[in-house]
């Protein structure tokens, strides 16, 4: 199966871009950091390019993992968190029907009844759009994400994490707001299992369900490194919820699992 993967530059697309590549034929696409050889280059607020691309590529699934995933930013630059979060979203739909291809929408728990920023907002337009993608379409919404990506440098919360054992400088991580996280890996079984299944028009959450503080994931994710963490409170939300069990059942790890297959992975990409 030929598959598109937008964002493939990034934390997210370029772990679903590596692991997918084992099993199916996958393309990439970057904007700015070209982080693989082959991946070509394409700006989704572009319409015209996304058409374009999608009619040489021809994949029969795209995987939208392109956006401006930082909070901060999206409340910065709320108009270019709109192009590229919906405008761009909208391109992909619009580009993915011309082909009649399918499309998996990597989004977001962020994503509420009413969201209060603006990442949450552009991201749920951006879910709204999808599901006019004629071929069908999977939703995968995540939670802070932890695990190794090729992109291991980008400013990704996991990576700042990565950078500390990297710099040993003491570093501080807020203690007061517990979510369920997501492990990287979880992403890319899900997407194949969907694929494998052909499971359709789903909005699925992939997250464990335990509730832990990011102090608490950096220092378990530290503790076998020797690094120290400080921790901080900084956060108004005290605890999240576990999300709701999704209506089929996705292969998602246990958060002890995720722990000490982070370590692994640390170690076997020489990153500590
Ligand atoms: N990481 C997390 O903890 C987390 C949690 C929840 C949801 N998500 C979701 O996961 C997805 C990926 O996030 P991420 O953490 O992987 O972020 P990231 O590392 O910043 O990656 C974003 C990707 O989008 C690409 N991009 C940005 N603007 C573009 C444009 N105009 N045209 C084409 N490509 C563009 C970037 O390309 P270049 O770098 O080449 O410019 C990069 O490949 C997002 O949809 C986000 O909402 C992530």
């Amino acid at each position: 199966m030929k598959i598109l993967v937008t964002g493939a530059s990034g934390y997210v697309g370029a772990s679903i871009f590596t692991n997918l590549s084992k099993y199916y034929d996958l393309i990439g696409t970057f904007q700015k950091t070209k982080l693989f050889e082959e991946l070509l280059e394409l700006d989704i607020t572009n319409k015209k390019a996304v058409i374009q691309t999608f009619l040489t590529v021809r994949p029969e699934l795209i995987i939208h993992a392109a956006a401006i995933p930082s909070r901060k930013v999206c409340e910065e630059y709320p108009k270019n968190a709109l192009v590229v979060n919906f405008e761009g979203t909208k391109n992909v739909v619009v580009a993915a029907n011309s082909i009649n291809s399918r499309v998996i929408y990597v989004s977001t728990l962020g994503v509420k009844e009413d969201p209060p920023t603006q990442y949450g907002k552009t991201k749920l337009m951006g879910e709204r759009y999808i599901r006019k993608v004629r071929a069908g379409y999977n939703i995968l919404r995540l939670s802070m994400t932890f695990g190794y990506s090729p992109n291991f440098s980008n400013d990704r919360p996991f990576n700042r994490i990565i950078k500390t054992i990297q710099t040993g400088q003491p570093s501080s991580y807020d203690n007061t707001w517990k979510f369920a996280p997501t492990y990287l890996r979880d992403i890319s079984t899900a997407i194949q299992m969907l694929i494998e299944k052909e499971i359709q028009s789903r909005i699925l959450t992939v997250a464990i369900p335990e509730l832990k503080s990011t102090f608490e994931i950096a220092s378990d994710i530290l503790r076998p490194f020797g690094r120290t963490v400080r921790p901080e409170n900084n956060c108004k939300e005290k605890l999240d919820e576990i999300p709701e069990p999704n209506d089929i059942q996705l292969p998602i790890s246990s958060y002890q699992t995720m722990i000490h297959a982070i370590t692994s992975e640390i170690r076997h990409n020489h990153l500590a």
